[in-house]
């Protein structure tokens, strides 16, 4: 078993009064990140679409540390996008807002859950495949700001009893 962190985090559900935060996070975690507009319109108007986000417990008011959104169509998952704030990284939260987010597509009705992730990704990479997502194909030149391929991961079958334990 893992030792979990020692940054103490509630995953919750995103509320619009994440929205700031979460933009911010998102813009010092991706090349190409969302318009703040996304992450609104996934929380107030996709009804497939599941937002959570990791809240320090330790702060008032809980300061947002990572978001996860993920999109649930009948039996299928697809993660659109995970992310943890720099200073909060290796310390296990990546790996709860996942577990959470996977149980709660489960919950849904989801069986199965695909991702795209860069190929130069490795520490996503290896955040997917701890929980069993595989690399099913290419996508070449998948990002348009370096023309990067896209690595699609799916997971066949969720490991529910390894996503409790990581869900905490
Ligand atoms: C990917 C990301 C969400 C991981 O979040 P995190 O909170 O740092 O991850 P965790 O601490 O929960 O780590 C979980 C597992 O991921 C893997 N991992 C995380 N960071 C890693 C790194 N830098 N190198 C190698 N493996 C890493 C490990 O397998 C780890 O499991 P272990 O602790 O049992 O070894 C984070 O690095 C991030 O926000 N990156 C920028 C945004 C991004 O690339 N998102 C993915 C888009 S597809």
């Amino acid at each position: 078993m893992t030792q979990d962190t020692s940054v103490d985090v509630d995953i919750r559900p995103m509320q619009m009064e994440d929205l700031e935060q979460v933009g911010q996070i998102d813009r010092l975690s991706f090349s190409m990140p969302w318009p703040q507009r996304s992450f609104r319109f996934e929380l107030t108007q996709n009804p497939a679409s599941h937002l959570w986000v990791a809240a320090l417990r330790q702060d008032t008011p809980r300061r947002v540390v990572g978001v996860i959104v993920t999109w649930v169509i009948v039996d299928e998952a697809h993660i659109g996008t995970i992310a943890v704030h720099p200073e909060y990284r290796q310390a296990g939260i990546g790996k709860r807002l996942l577990a959470c987010a996977l149980l709660d597509a489960w919950q849904a009705g989801a069986r199965q859950a695909f991702l795209e992730v860069r190929r130069s990704n490795l520490a996503a990479q290896a955040l997917y495949t701890r929980v069993g997502f595989v690399v099913e194909a290419v996508r070449p030149r998948y990002y348009r700001d370096n023309g990067e391929d896209a690595l699609l991961m799916t997971l066949k079958e969720f490991p529910l009893e390894r996503l409790r334990m990581d869900a905490g």
